[in-house]
């Protein structure tokens, strides 16, 4: 059996998406389990389902708290229910960047527009105003910046003849009620998904200049320097050697860094088989909430380490000042 991931579940209003996503998760092998609905608005129709499914609840109304210490009080009760994921449903608030900052990577919500299209309000208005023959949904990763985090998926809905805000929007809803529960599932399991951990790696490899993929040992390895004299600066490792780490293998200063480094966070980093001998390091991508600018940063070092002086050169000189 696999451990569910545990999802907190923000609302404000009826919380269908909400339930949507609770009954998708007493299916037989749903990633997810909910953990913790909670709400700005203790009359919030969906607590009343939550609590009656046995889920815990938190409800605290904003009003009069600051912006800041409403979110700290919903982040305490989020943490105070082992949550690992936020998971926004129709909660109707703007939160505090720290918030959002805190739980990069961790906090999904659901639009109800086909993003970039109609960020922010009255999104059904807009989209029959502006004569579209679509409205749709969308849900996507929380930044700071408002409903403009990576869209993971989206449904359009058609727009028929005589619609409203208001029964475009009961539609939309069908389609999110199918979208959410499925789009967290994903979300939740992208950790521990090969195939989407390499395609991550290679979307940062082989952004640099005159990079390649080719295969090693039978892993997927990253060169740079063209056909004939390119050198390795990355390697992506699917648990090797019985290790149970999927992880991108880079080059460190030498083996008192590597050394260091596994000391201080082997939850991050482990002395590869073979590969370590000679300086490079493991950097364990199948746990939740990788830092994925330091492995960047990572890719970025071990590729300047790499590369022929004429590719680095300006970068070294950027460096001097
Ligand atoms: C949903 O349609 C959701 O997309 C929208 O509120 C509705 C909540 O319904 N969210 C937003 O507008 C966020 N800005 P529900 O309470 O029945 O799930």
């Amino acid at each position: 059996m696999t451990i569910k991931a545990k999802i907190a579940v923000l609302i404000s209003g009826a919380g269908t998406n909400m339930a949507a996503l609770v009954y998708a998760s007493r299916i037989a092998d749903c990633p997810y389990e909910v953990v913790l609905v909670a709400s700005n608005d203790p009359q919030a129709e969906g607590l009343a389902l939550a609590q009656a499914e046995g889920i815990a609840t938190f409800a605290l109304p904003h009003k009069g708290l600051t912006r800041e210490a409403h979110d700290a009080a919903m982040e305490a009760a989020v943490l105070e229910a082992g949550a690992e994921y936020i998971v926004l449903a129709g909660y109707m608030r703007i939160l505090s960047d720290g918030f959002v900052v805190r739980w990069a990577g961790r906090m999904l919500n659901i639009h109800p527009s086909l993003l970039p299209k109609y960020k922010g309000l009255d999104t059904h208005a807009r989209a029959i105003a502006a004569g579209d023959s679509h409205g749709g949904t969308s849900v996507h990763v929380v930044t700071p910046e408002l409903d403009a985090g990576e869209v993971l998926a989206q449904i359009a809905v058609p727009i028929v003849a005589g619609d409203t805000p208001d029964t475009l929007a009961e539609r939309v809803k069908l389609a999110e009620h199918q979208l959410y529960p499925r789009a967290v599932a994903d979300y939740v399991s992208r950790w521990r998904d090969p195939v989407a951990l390499l395609e991550r790696v290679r979307n940062l490899a082989l952004a640099f200049p005159e990079t390649d993929e080719r295969e090693s040992h039978g892993s997927p390895g990253f060169r740079v320097g063209g056909e004939k004299s390119g050198k390795y600066f990355a390697y992506f490792a699917d648990q090797h050697h019985g290790t149970p780490h999927i992880a991108c293998l880079v080059r460190t200063g030498g083996m008192d860094e590597l050394l260091n480094l596994v000391e201080a966070q082997p939850e991050v980093y482990f002395k590869p088989a073979y590969y370590g001998a000679s300086g490079w390091i493991g950097i364990i991508l199948n746990r939740p909430g990788v830092d994925w600018d330091a492995v960047a940063e990572w890719l970025t070092r071990s590729w300047r380490g790499a590369a022929p002086k004429r590719l680095t050169r300006l970068l070294d000189v950027a460096d001097e000042f």
